[in-house]
């Protein structure tokens, strides 16, 4: 029998703004597995930045969470998250994405759906980065967007 796989490109666009990051991570994400967390500055200049990722519950208690420094060249980069295999199925998950360095960045995206381990097929788009200047991954995420954006400029001098 052959799989049906949905293309749920779901991703979520995190932030819009001048000195900042555009993140997009999964909407749905499946126990077990990992999801991508994609990074893209609008400035587009290497950088070295921390990132903390984190995994939240509807109780906001943290399921998973990952820290790690990166070289973003041209300001872009991905990082993973490993969702444990044990977290129960749900929509009221929320990822949240936090960038030090040059420029902070601190977003929550919100209904993240968790899928179980064996049930669900989960597709990843094959572009890793979306780029600043790409309309049609523009246009994916403002629909697929859930959580707002509330932005400001921060940049630390
Ligand atoms: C979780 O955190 C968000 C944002 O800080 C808050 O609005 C919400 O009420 C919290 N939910 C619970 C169940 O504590
Ligand atoms: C950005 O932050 C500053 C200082 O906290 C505030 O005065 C300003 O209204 C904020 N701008 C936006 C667009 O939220």
């Amino acid at each position: 029998m052959r799989l049906v796989l949905s293309l749920l490109l779901a991703y979520v666009g995190l932030v819009v703004a001048k000195n900042t990051y555009i993140a997009t991570v999964p909407k749905q994400i499946r126990a077990g597995a990992s999801a991508r967390i994609c990074l893209s500055a609008l400035k587009r200049i290497d950088r070295k930045v921390t990132i903390f990722a984190n995994i939240l519950d509807k109780q906001n208690k943290t399921v998973a969470s990952t820290q790690a420094q990166r070289f973003l060249r041209q300001g872009q980069g991905v990082v993973l998250i490993k969702v444990p295999g044990n977290t129960p199925a749900g929509y009221d998950y929320k990822i949240r994405v936090r960038v030090i360095g040059d420029i902070t960045f601190d977003q929550t995206a919100t209904r993240v759906q968790v899928t179980s381990k064996v049930s669900s097929i989960f597709i990843q788009t094959d572009k890793a980065i979306y780029k600043p200047g790409d309309l049609g991954i523009y246009d994916v995420i403002l629909q697929e967007i859930t959580s707002v954006i509330s932005y400001n400029e921060t940049e630390s001098s």
